[in-house]
């Protein structure tokens, strides 16, 4: 299947593993990208520019399919170094960097005049449209039904992707909620070139995190996230856990008086144990509502081929036949 964002990016399949901190290392990124997708490395999981350079030389070591970068950019008074992770990004040979969080545009010029593609995560139409106009090649729109952060407008997928659709020039692929071929269908219907997965490639057997994260995601229902941090306007998905219902507890209890000093020995610095531990209730992480159709851990080729050829079969046939009398 060839869309505008595999022409973009010079990948086989429309199919793109969005940064994932302490998930996004090498081995996923390069797995997904061996099986014709885009994988992802999460650049600030890297604690240094050094470390992230020695990610990227792995990650180079094991593809030779185009792979990514994700710069985060975070609302924080001591940034982290960004120019040097892009040094790191540049010098690696990385040509496609996936931005998020704030505005990119301060650090576009650096990107662009190395020849680095961008694309930036956007939950809305008109941080969409900045994007564009600032030169972001594509778009990555993020629904409310996303795990991480998904902004404040609450606007699901079904309304975001097609007002995206009348409104951006660049590419962009559909993210948030997905985990299926039927999904990608839609996306592409909805507008999309492709789609943005996060949640379910860390239930895939590359994924390097414990397999309690894995076990956790297959276990739970779409019922099973909530949002936290919505009184710091900072809105998370993550799933239930006990820390979960701890924050949620303090935030009823103090409205929008809660401060993040409330709440930050729970969804602060808790990813290591999280992911790499495999303790389950450490803290707050990340996890989409896709978690209800998530019941398997395929390899990423596994899961990739199997999107791929249901696609087609559903475009080919119950779509076709639809049509057809
Ligand atoms: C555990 C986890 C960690 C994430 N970390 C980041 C991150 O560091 N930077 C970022 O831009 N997005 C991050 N995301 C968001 C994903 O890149 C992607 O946009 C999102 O997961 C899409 O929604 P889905 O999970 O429903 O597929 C994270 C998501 C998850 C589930």
């Amino acid at each position: 299947m060839q869309t505008r964002i595999t022409k973009l990016f010079g990948i086989e399949h429309p199919i793109i593993q969005g940064g994932m901190h302490y998930v996004g290392f090498a081995e996923l990124a390069a797995a997904v990208s061996n099986a014709g997708g885009l994988g992802i490395i999460t650049g600030l999981t890297q604690k240094t520019p050094e470390d992230l350079a020695k990610e990227i030389a792995k990650c180079n070591d094991m593809t030779d399919k185009p792979f990514g970068v994700n710069l985060t950019f975070l609302p924080s008074f001591t940034a982290p170094p960004y120019p040097e992770y892009i040094d790191a990004i540049i010098q690696g040979g990385v040509k496609i960097v996936e931005t998020a969080g704030r505005n990119p545009e301060k650090y576009l010029p650096l990107m662009k005049d190395a020849g680095i593609k961008v694309i930036h995560k956007c939950t809305s139409v008109r941080h969409s449209l900045k994007a564009e106009s600032i030169g972001c090649d594509a778009v990555s729109v993020d629904g409310f039904e996303c795990g991480g952060h998904p902004g404040e407008d609450d606007i699901p997928n079904m309304i975001l992707l097609p007002r995206a659709a009348q409104e951006l020039k660049v590419p962009f692929v559909a993210s948030g909620g997905i985990g299926n071929a039927q999904q990608l269908v839609a996306s592409l219907a909805l507008g999309a070139d492709g789609i943005n997965m996060g949640t379910r490639f860390i239930a895939t057997k590359e994924a390097p995190v414990h397999q309690n994260v894995k076990d956790a995601i297959i276990a739970a229902s779409e019922l099973d996230t909530a949002l936290v941090m919505r009184p710091l306007r900072n809105t998370e998905r993550v799933l239930m856990n006990k820390a979960t219902e701890k924050v949620l507890e303090i935030e009823r209890e103090k409205g929008s008086n809660t401060k993040i000093e409330d709440i930050v020995d729970l969804v602060g610095g808790v990813y290591p144990k999280v992911m790499t531990e495999g303790d389950m209730d450490a803290g707050v992480w990340s996890c989409g509502m896709v978690a209800g159709l998530i019941d398997d851990n395929p390899t990423c080729k596994e899961l990739i081929d199997r999107i791929m050829t249901e696609a087609e079969d559903i475009i080919k046939g119950r779509l076709e036949t639809l049509l057809a009398s």
